[in-house]
């Protein structure tokens, strides 16, 4: 039994294989229209969530098989004190895959000990969040073609932003990779994964303030928010929140071929005008998520795709 808890949990020819089972998938739906029937996936949610969550729900009801599970700690028994580990530990006589998102740091490694049915991490805390790096890297790989010899800036929360530290993780591992990481000092990327992955595996990297000077240097522009909910202070929140924020005049400094991706939620950081620039991909990047989902619930039940017609 497999589970998801980091985007290192996978090597770089089954991620390849999973992207290719997506790419599959998207072209083929109904011949995976009953690949789990009889199969429940659980959502575990104790945080918000709007595309993770549905977009998980919706990849398992369009492989045939049925949801359940809660949407914020308040609903479930984790508000009378009850432990990860015992929710997982039971929630594995109800359902035969589960996805969860913890604001605690490790939680889900914490379920997958404790539960007997694949566990995928889907955010914890600051920590990892990597099936939004299957969905970040299925789309770079669909519309640039490939996952290497790319200059990737990142931009925004880079210490907070743990899609920006599973996207790091999973793409140190391809050739050629370099990066521009963009934010206010006070939001740089941590020392474990400037020094103890980009230094350690010798990938080149700059440290820049100013979105403007970067935008030409760039081949894929993952801005994100600044996020609220890890902010000790209110009024630290406040001066941070619109650091960066992506227009039409930014825009016009870029690459033709340049493109924007983004998790989402979005909040100012992507000016609205931008959403018609055909360099756009953020939106595009939600259906792809809903296939690399579809890919990794199939993976990690171990379903045949081979024997399906
Ligand atoms: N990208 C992402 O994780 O969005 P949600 O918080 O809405 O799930």
């Amino acid at each position: 039994m497999r589970h998801l808890i980091s985007p290192l949990d996978f090597s770089v020819a089954e991620l390849d294989a999973l992207m290719n089972l997506a790419e599959d998938i998207e072209q083929n739906k109904k011949k995976y229209a009953h690949a789990c029937d009889g199969k429940k996936l659980a959502t575990l949610f104790y945080e918000p969530s709007t595309r993770t969550r549905l977009s998980f729900e919706s990849a398992m009801l369009s492989l045939g098989g049925d949801v359940l599970g809660f949407s914020s700690a308040a609903s479930s028994s984790a508000s009378k004190g009850e432990s990860v580990a015992d929710t997982l530990r039971m929630i594995s006589c109800y359902a035969d895959i589960c996805a969860i998102r913890h604001p605690k740091e490790g939680a889900a490694l914490v379920g997958a000990q404790a539960a007997s049915i694949p566990v995928i991490n889907a955010g914890d805390g600051g920590h990892q969040h990597p099936t939004q790096t299957l969905t970040d890297l299925m789309t770079i790989r669909s519309l640039k073609g490939r996952l290497s010899d790319m200059t990737v800036g990142l931009c925004g929360d880079l210490k907070f932003g743990r899609t920006v530290h599973s996207l790091i993780n999973a793409l140190v591992r391809y050739p050629g990779i370099r990066f521009v990481l963009i934010s206010p000092a006070e939001l740089r990327v941590p020392d474990y994964i400037r020094e103890g992955v980009l230094e350690k595996n010798s990938i080149p990297y700059q440290e820049v303030t100013n979105l403007d000077e970067a935008m030409p240097l760039l081949d894929i522009l993952y801005m994100t928010r600044v996020q609220r909910e890890r902010f000790f202070s209110e009024d630290e929140y406040l001066r941070m929140k619109d650091c960066y924020i992506l227009d039409a005049a930014k825009m016009a400094l870029a690459r033709q071929d340049m493109l924007v991706l983004h998790p989402l939620p979005r909040v100012n950081e992507i000016a609205v005008e931008v959403d018609s620039d055909p360099r756009a991909a953020y939106f595009r990047q939600v259906q792809y998520g809903v296939y690399v989902r579809m890919a990794l619930i199939l993976t990690l039940l171990e379903v045949d795709a081979a024997a399906l017609s």
